[in-house]
């Protein structure tokens, strides 16, 4: 990944280097290359004046940060209880065999990210898959292909 160093020094003199925009300009920086390149992290660190341990720690806090790669799009199907029992499993399997990959990991043309999360809170619509922020409910193994079909055109 080739990091633009004035790019991300655009981010930080728009946040005027303030250690208190850390959070806002590792926002700007993921929104540039969809994850947290480790230079960027070491340019934000020596701009604001802060550890880069203390910058690796906040980015690995928050969950909306990823210090690996990210795909265009995000899958996240939920493994919450309830999802469970309504056959959650076989729907992950399902994504992990049409993308190839396991959860936590990207497709080789950085398309989908595959992710699983805890519950979504929203338990009565189950099981659960989240793209890119729209959820899709009542969502089963047959649904899987053409989930990916509408998001891989994007
Ligand atoms: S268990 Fe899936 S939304 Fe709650």
């Amino acid at each position: 990944m080739d990091v633009q160093i004035d790019r991300v020094n655009a981010f930080i003199r728009k946040h005027q280097n303030q250690k208190k925009a850390l959070i806002a300009i590792l926002q700007d920086v993921q929104a540039e290359y969809s994850f947290l390149p480790q230079e960027a992290l070491r340019q934000v660190a020596r701009s604001v004046g802060l550890p880069l341990i203390d910058v690796v720690g906040v980015a690995t806090f928050f969950r909306a940060f990823s210090l690996k790669p990210r795909g265009r799009h995000v899958v996240t199907v939920c493994s919450g209880t309830a999802c469970h029992v309504r056959g959650g499993p076989k729907i992950l399997e399902e994504f992990e065999r049409q993308l190839g990959v396991g959860p936590g990991e990207t497709t080789p043309d950085r398309k989908f990210t595959l992710e699983t999360v805890a519950c979504l809170g929203c338990c009565a619509i189950g099981p659960v898959v989240v793209v890119d922020g729209d959820f899709h409910a009542q969502t089963s193994t047959r649904k899987v292909a053409a989930i990916i079909k509408q998001y891989g055109k994007k």
